[in-house]
């Protein structure tokens, strides 16, 4: 799969692409099947809500080992519907996985991230540069405003990064966060926040400088997402002192190489193994 040029200026104007309907409903059902699986299982690698003790973050499916690790997810992160386009967007063939993260933003539990730039905790993550990474949201659920979407302030990537601060009150997950007075400076002279709505299945590419945030899950249905987060190897992080955990920060620089697009086929083959 490749991008159009209108695609990439897309990205390039508004600091997200939508790609809709990019993994099919079974797929995606094999998917959430997975991680209704792993959110049972007793791991650092997962981050539970304050409330209910639900899982709210499931690190680090992508890799073939690991208390999280699924095929499928190690598949998707190497299929062609997301390698090749990442590869366009970042303008280099060479790519690692920074880290995978589902977040479960499960029923009336979910709750809010506050407005942030991923690069805010990047940066210090020891990673030398924002542009050479992307992410991928790929929605398992449909998002919508009720139940939490996640809201981007199309344009904000240009800003460049807004010096963060750290946020350890409001959820269970601590978090480097825009703080209000410039995010309000900067909304004063964006487009509106726009809601990242769609269909399951839907994949959103979007730059690490991009303020975006999601509120509380108030519905009955569960918001279930995954981040794919992709490195240019070159911009693999400096060391630094103290990092962050290798589920959040991958040492796995090698270049990832692109796999098969019969994603359904890699899980028969991991439960006839
Ligand atoms: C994030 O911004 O990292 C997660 C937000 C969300 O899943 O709603
Ligand atoms: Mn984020």
């Amino acid at each position: 799969m490749r991008l159009t040029a209108e695609q990439l200026a897309q990205y390039e104007r508004d600091g997200f692409v939508v790609l809709p309907d990019l993994f099919t409903p079974d797929e995606v059902a094999s998917m959430k099947g997975e991680l209704a699986r792993i959110q049972a299982i007793d791991t650092d690698h997962l981050v539970r809500e304050r409330s209910g003790g639900v899982a709210k973050t499931i690190y680090r499916v992508h890799e073939a080992d690991g208390p999280t690790a699924s095929p499928i997810f190690h598949a998707a992160a190497r299929s062609p519907r997301l390698l090749p386009p990442a590869r366009q967007l970042l303008g280099d063939e060479a790519l690692y996985v920074y880290h995978t993260k589902c977040n479960l933003k499960t029923a009336i539990d979910g709750s809010v991230w506050q407005w942030h730039q991923d690069y805010g905790t990047w940066r210090n993550d020891g990673v030398p540069e924002a542009d050479p990474m992307s992410t991928a949201l790929l929605m398992l659920d449909e998002p919508t405003e009720a139940n939490g979407c996640l809201y981007f302030i199309p344009g904000s990537h240009k800003v460049g990064l807004v010096e963060p601060e750290f946020d350890d009150r409001t959820t269970s997950y601590k978090l480097w966060v825009v703080p209000k007075q410039r995010l309000v400076e900067i909304m004063e002279k964006s487009p509106e926040p726009v809601p990242i709505v769609g269909r399951p299945g839907t994949v959103v590419f979007f730059h690490p400088l991009i303020l975006h945030a999601s509120g509380h899950n108030l519905s009955r249905f569960d918001r279930w997402q995954v981040y794919f987060v992709y490195n240019r190897v070159s911009n693999r992080p400096i060391d630094v002192p103290s990092p962050r955990p290798d589920y959040v920060r991958s040492t796995n620089w090698a270049p990832l190489r692109i796999g098969s697009d019969d994603l359904l086929a890699t899980m028969g083959e991991a439960s006839h193994a």
